[in-house]
């Protein structure tokens, strides 16, 4: 039989010769989309790589078009070259080099520690416990081999090393990708900005689903709320208090002796009980399920997964036993698709006590009492032929979480068809964001962590996983008043806003530092509230698009390079600017865009509050305060609105029935509203609609701001609200 003519343009069987002394080639390249390239080391590399685990269609990787002009003039080219292994007979690693132009910014790297630029910055790709990190960790619990390169001009790129083996990303002097294993394709996504990138990259990996309404309302957390008796009283702590939120967690402490899918019936006595009184006070909840299955012949979980052959084998092809929270632990093999299944399955009556949402933790997969801190690399996975067939774990390791989710995602939709799931993991990789939420690890409380949170939550967003947030107060030590004020203040803006600490802690619940701390957590909160009209609107706009909900500061103006390095600071969306302190003196100067950015009030003014600014040209839809996301629909809908030069200005509200699946037929309501003026009269009206979603019967408030003033008028939504300005 001939062979398939290949699609890929052999541009250089040219051998270079790098200054390092190892031969480089320029590999293969084909056409993916627009300005989107795959690269591989060569053609015989291209035919071995293993299906990719990151994209959404693995196959549409495979579905290459020839290229249409000569590679040689293509912006970024790759080069590859078989670093030799330390000792002889090692495999070594397959390196990447690309080279960037000078005053090219560098971010992505996924979950990284430190400042949001990260040139000059390397980070591993190695899911890991990392509890206490700080700066210099070189890898964390979750892997993203990308990076995003903004040019001095704007322009921008995205590499994707398509391998999910241990990756070494190392940004001191350009791009250079080290992985273990064998050559592995390099996905370029070219683009006019940065924005475009992240579209490109929507369009490979996937988007989030859209979450359950109250998952966007504030969580609190701790290690743990036990027994259900004070599970209730932090719950009902928050309605007494008027302090807004939405969700209640169940760290492992419910479980009997920590065996996954069983309850501590002493303290825990009736978990549907406590589900649906929480339920009748407005909060959802939120139960843990970690991977390690205690090794106790007897336990249901432990004897299915034996009997039928479903586990992580040692190198000796025995089930591998580890230990954690239960002590001795099997884990389930989830790069088996019947693994998934079987665990899916679990889910069905854990589901049925009423449970909302599931938490999966320690699935980098966490082993205590090894130096490694995970298992062997040379267990042995099973792994589907979809997968790329059986391999050890360090083909697996840093995908284990991603299947694992994966499993626990269709187990909680098969038990609750109608509703959307709501999964947070702490492992997780590229791609993973289509399974669940994430959040940043153990942090610690302390000024670093504070100082942290923003670019770490920002560059998970430019890695592809927009929905996250930090440990808002420290998972460990205590911290001090004023650090969880300040923490709490722009913490609660994330996208995934959880309050969270370990065991042994203090109290770190709004209320529990007193007054001042609590009147501020409480405006915090409330301000999340006021703008989830918005923020829903952005989980909406990701959802579609790919785009990150908490956006870096320099996507306001990517030519600015004044703005490369700002991370105190962050974007919901493209108009609402959020200038946080993160420092405990407060005295660092915020590098503003340029342009005209309005002050925004929302609530009473509080230094420990971020400053919020909105663009000239942009409508904020917001509403009113609320005690969590269910008490009441949207009325008042109030605009918040900052005319352009022309006297023009626009924004989106997107909305659905917060829950179910309906919105995927049409059921929902897109609004562009508009604002011009005319002489000293601003029209606000709806502009377009979209969706099958009646326009509620509301009222209207619409608020022009405008040199340090407020114009406001009243009117009904669907109609034309006119607003006199001076
Ligand atoms: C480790 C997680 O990172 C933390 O958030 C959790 O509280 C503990 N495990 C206990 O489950």
């Amino acid at each position: 039989m001939p062979a398939r003519p290949s699609p890929f343009a052999a541009i250089a069987l040219v051998a270079l010769v790098a200054a390092a002394g190892h031969a480089q080639t320029v590999g293969v390249v084909g056409v993916l989309g627009d300005g989107i390239y795959r690269w591989d080391a060569s053609e015989a590399a291209r035919g071995a790589a293993v299906p990719s685990m990151s994209f959404e269609n693995p196959a549409s990787r495979e579905q290459t078009r020839e290229i249409a002009v000569d590679p040689a003039g293509l912006a970024t080219r790759p080069r590859f070259q078989r670093e030799p292994g330390e000792q002889a007979g090692e495999g070594g690693r397959a390196r990447v080099e690309i080279d960037i132009a000078p005053g090219t910014s560098l971010y992505g790297t996924g979950q990284a520690a430190g400042p949001l630029l990260r040139n000059g910055r390397v980070t591993e790709c190695w899911n890991t416990d990392a509890y206490g990190y700080q700066d210099d960790a070189p890898s964390l619990y979750t892997s993203h081999p990308w990076v995003l390169a903004v040019r001095a001009d704007g322009t921008a790129f995205g590499v994707l090393a398509d391998t999910t083996y241990r990756c070494e990303i190392d940004l001191r002097d350009g791009i250079v990708f080290r992985a273990d294993g064998p050559e592995f394709p390099v996905i370029v996504i070219e683009g006019a900005s940065p924005q475009e990138v992240m579209v490109g990259l929507g369009s490979l990996m996937g988007t989030i689903a859209m979450p359950p309404r109250w998952a966007i309302g504030y969580h609190q957390c701790r290690y743990s709320y036990n027994p259900e008796s004070r599970v209730r009283e932090v719950a009902q702590g928050f309605r007494d208090r008027n302090i807004p939120a939405d969700v209640i967690w169940m760290d492992i402490d419910y479980m009997h002796g920590y065996r996954v899918f069983t309850f501590d019936h002493e303290q825990f006595p009736d978990p549907a009980g406590l589900n649906a009184w929480l339920d009748t006070i407005g909060f959802s909840n939120v139960w843990m399920i970690d991977p390690g299955v205690k090794d106790e012949p007897g336990y249901f979980v432990r004897d299915e997964m034996i009997d039928r052959n479903l586990a992580v084998l040692d190198s000796g092809g025995e089930v591998y036993r580890g230990e954690v929270w239960p002590g001795w632990c099997v884990y389930p093999d989830y790069t088996m698709a019947d693994t998934r299944q079987w665990w899916a399955g679990l889910y069905r009556d854990f589901m049925g006590l009423g449970i909302d949402g599931v938490w999966n933790d320690m699935n980098e997969p966490a082993v205590f009492n090894v130096p490694t801190k995970t298992m062997p690399e040379d267990n042995q996975h099973r792994g589907d032929s979809a997968l790329g067939g059986p391999a050890t774990h360090d083909r697996f390791h840093n995908v284990y979480a991603m299947l694992m989710v994966q499993g626990t995602r269709e187990g909680v939709v098969a038990a609750n068809p109608n509703l959307r799931p709501f999964v947070l993991s702490r492992a997780n990789f590229m791609g993973g964001h289509r399974y669940g939420a994430t959040w940043t690890g153990d942090n610690t409380a302390n000024w670093y962590h504070v100082d942290a949170s923003i670019p770490m939550t920002l560059n998970l967003g430019l890695s592809g996983q927009p929905f996250c947030g930090p440990d808002i107060g420290g998972f460990a030590e205590n911290g001090t008043p004023e650090m969880f004020q300040r923490w709490i203040g722009f913490g609660a803006l994330f996208p995934f806003a959880r309050g969270h600490t370990g065991k042994g802690n203090i109290d770190k619940e709004p209320w529990a530092f007193g007054p001042e701390v609590e009147a501020t957590a409480r405006r915090a909160l409330e301000q999340r509230y006021i703008l989830l009209p918005h923020l829903y609107t952005l989980f909406h706009e990701s959802s579609v698009t790919g785009m990150p909900i908490a956006r870096p500061t320099f996507f306001a103006d990517p030519t600015d390079q004044a703005l490369r390095g700002e991370d105190n600071s962050f974007l919901l969306g493209d108009g609402l600017l959020v200038v946080a302190q993160t420092a405990p003196l407060m005295d660092r100067v915020p590098v503003m865009p340029r342009g005209v950015w309005e002050p925004l009030g929302l609530v009473a003014d509080d230094p420990a509050l971020p400053d919020l600014f909105l663009r000239a040209g942009e409508i904020l839809p917001t509403g009113p305060i609320v005690q969590h996301t269910r008490e009441r629909p949207l009325d008042p809908l109030t605009l918040w609105i900052v005319l352009d030069e022309s006297g023009r200005a626009e924004g989106t509200l997107y909305e659905d029935a917060g829950d179910g699946l309906e919105y995927l037929e049409g059921e929902y309501l897109l609004t562009t509203y508009e604002a011009v003026r005319q002489g000293d009269l601003v029209t606000v009206r709806v502009r377009e609609t979209e969706g099958q979603m009646p326009r509620p019967s509301r009222r209207i408030v619409v608020n022009v701001l405008g040199g340090g003033r407020v114009s406001s008028a009243q009117g009904v939504d669907g109609q034309d609200v006119l607003v006199p300005v001076p």
